[in-house]
């Protein structure tokens, strides 16, 4: 008796045709070329009309026009979506290319990066297996080559592109916990050590360092900050001192974390030195240069990184410093035999069989599995405009902020903290006389919301010594003094205006 099951369907069903009309292949080129011509026609038209780095749009204002939008009723048509994105997203949106965002770490992007994301996204490689990327493979591993070149590491470095300098970091703290650990040799030891771990990180460091810690099974008390000086370095006296003790107390130092651009000071910590107290006690180093990264191409200042080439590892964030989109990144290591840390061998996708007959697998030194080809934006360009090119741009916005420093130094109505060594400058509003507390607290407090409420201008603020400052990010070339001149004005009459209201009892 033969088993007689559902009648199976062969032809779809109406509505399953008009989805297949959405998939991108070779019957639906046209409608490719026409959504993503349409998109690009919105975006050109909205940085046209864009006078102002923000609309000043409250959560509160926006968030009801977003969860009214009926997600089970699809509009089919793409221009009918992209008008409702222009209230939805388009519209409010925080513009990074315009010349006077000067907030966070964010940079406009060039060009030919953009090309890259719309290429990779359609192409939609993944970038953990040869079998699912080829050439996006080789790719990635020739620019993993060029950058560990450029920060001067010999040919034994290797390294993998992350989602973003937090990753980077996580992942460059995992090797050097496991590196660590080598010295455990049974699963009791391993478990002794762990707790026993410490990580040296300057104050001034990135708080991805923290969250690492705690991802990596560390002590809540691993991270030892040492402080930095009044030029917001490291002080390495004190680092030396925090190395001679762990050492004494029989805490093993599994990294020692140098920051290359810190996010607030743009400072560089003291690299050759912090190397030679990495190398006298064994020490991992490791130099987060999510920021600084951007000098690796510059013309003119590449020797503030000097030191750099000593690291056991390296963080650098393309979408920083190199204009380029969000994510791309990369971490970078000298010896590329400690990635076998991050190595698991799937019998679906990458068996330990693939090593042996040298298919490149990136996923074998990856903690993500399935990853964007984010190395593609940088490929092209490194191909359309070239290194020096993006270096040069880096440049200028390093000495836009020596003349804002300068700027702000001689105006009476601030007080600025430290000279950057990149694109920062950290100040707050102090007119001669205003003594400091929270009144004055409030009154930098204020001046940057009211600005970001305005929408004339974003800046970023933070805190220095438990008190509250502004600070600029410069990263667009084309920000110029006039703009930061005039940032300042709206600054300082927001600010003025909120301390000539009496003090809160
Ligand atoms: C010095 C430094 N390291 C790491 C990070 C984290 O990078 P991402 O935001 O790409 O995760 C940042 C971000 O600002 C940073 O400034």
């Amino acid at each position: 008796m033969s088993f007689q099951g559902p009648a199976i369907q062969t032809r779809p069903a109406g509505s399953a045709v008009r989805a297949r009309q959405h998939l991108f292949n070779d019957r639906t080129l046209a409608s490719y070329r026409d959504s993503l011509a349409a998109g690009v026609e919105r975006v050109s038209d909205r940085m046209a009309r864009t006078d102002r780095p923000f609309s000043g749009i409250t959560p509160q204002q926006l968030a009801p026009e977003i969860v009214d939008i009926d997600l089970d009723r699809p509009l089919e048509d793409p221009a009918a979506a992209l008008d409702e994105l222009e209230d939805v997203y388009l519209r409010d949106a925080v513009y990074f290319h315009h010349p006077r965002y000067l907030a966070h770490l964010n940079c406009p992007v060039v060009i030919p990066a953009l090309l890259g994301e719309a290429v990779l996204t359609a192409v939609n490689s993944s970038l953990d297996t040869w079998d699912q990327s080829a050439g996006g493979t080789l790719i990635e591993r020739r620019l993993i080559d060029w950058t560990a070149g450029r920060i001067g590491f010999g040919v034994d470095a290797d390294g993998v592109f992350t989602s973003g300098g937090s990753q980077s970091n996580l992942q460059a703290l995992l090797l050097a916990r496991e590196e660590a650990l080598t010295a455990a040799r049974t699963v009791e030891e391993r478990t002794a050590l762990l707790p026993r771990l410490r990580v040296l990180a300057s104050e001034a460091g990135h708080f991805s360092v923290q969250k690492s810690a705690k991802l990596l099974g560390l002590s809540p008390d691993a991270v030892i900050t040492v402080p930095t000086g009044a030029d917001r370095r490291m002080d390495t006296a004190v680092l030396a001192r925090e190395l001679e003790r762990c050492r004494a107390e029989g805490l093993p130092v599994l990294a020692v974390v140098a920051t290359a651009g810190t996010t607030d000071f743009g400072t560089i910590d003291p690299l050759p030195a912090i190397a030679d107290l990495c190398e006298q006690a064994g020490v991992w180093l490791h130099v987060d240069a999510a920021y600084g990264c951007g000098l690796l191409v510059s013309p003119t200042r590449r020797h503030l990184l000097d030191g750099i080439e000593r690291a056991d590892s390296v963080t650098v964030d393309y979408h920083k410093s190199f204009f380029q989109p969000v994510s791309s990144s990369a971490l970078v290591v000298s010896d590329s035999a400690v990635l076998r840390h991050a190595t698991y061998h799937a019998d679906y996708l990458n068996p330990a069989r693939m090593v042996e007959q040298r298919i490149p697998n990136q996923v074998d030194k990856s903690i993500q599995t399935t990853r964007r080809f984010d190395a593609l934006k940088l490929w092209l360009t490194l191909r359309i405009m070239g290194a020096d090119a993006v270096g040069s741009l880096f440049d200028e916005v390093v000495d836009r902020a020596a003349a804002a420093f300068d700027l702000l130094s001689t105006d009476p109505r601030f007080e600025v903290v430290t000279r950057s060594q990149l694109s920062t400058v950290v100040f707050r509003y102090r007119p001669a006389g205003e003594p400091d507390g929270e009144h004055l607290d409030r009154a930098n407090l204020h001046a940057r919301e009211a600005l970001a409420a305005s929408g004339e201008a974003v800046v970023a603020g933070t805190k220095v010594d438990g008190r509250h400052y502004l600070k600029f990010t410069l990263l667009n070339p084309e920000t110029t003094l006039d703009d930061i001149a005039h940032v300042l004005e709206l600054l300082a009459g927001h600010a003025a205006g909120l301390l000539a209201e009496p003090a809160a009892a």
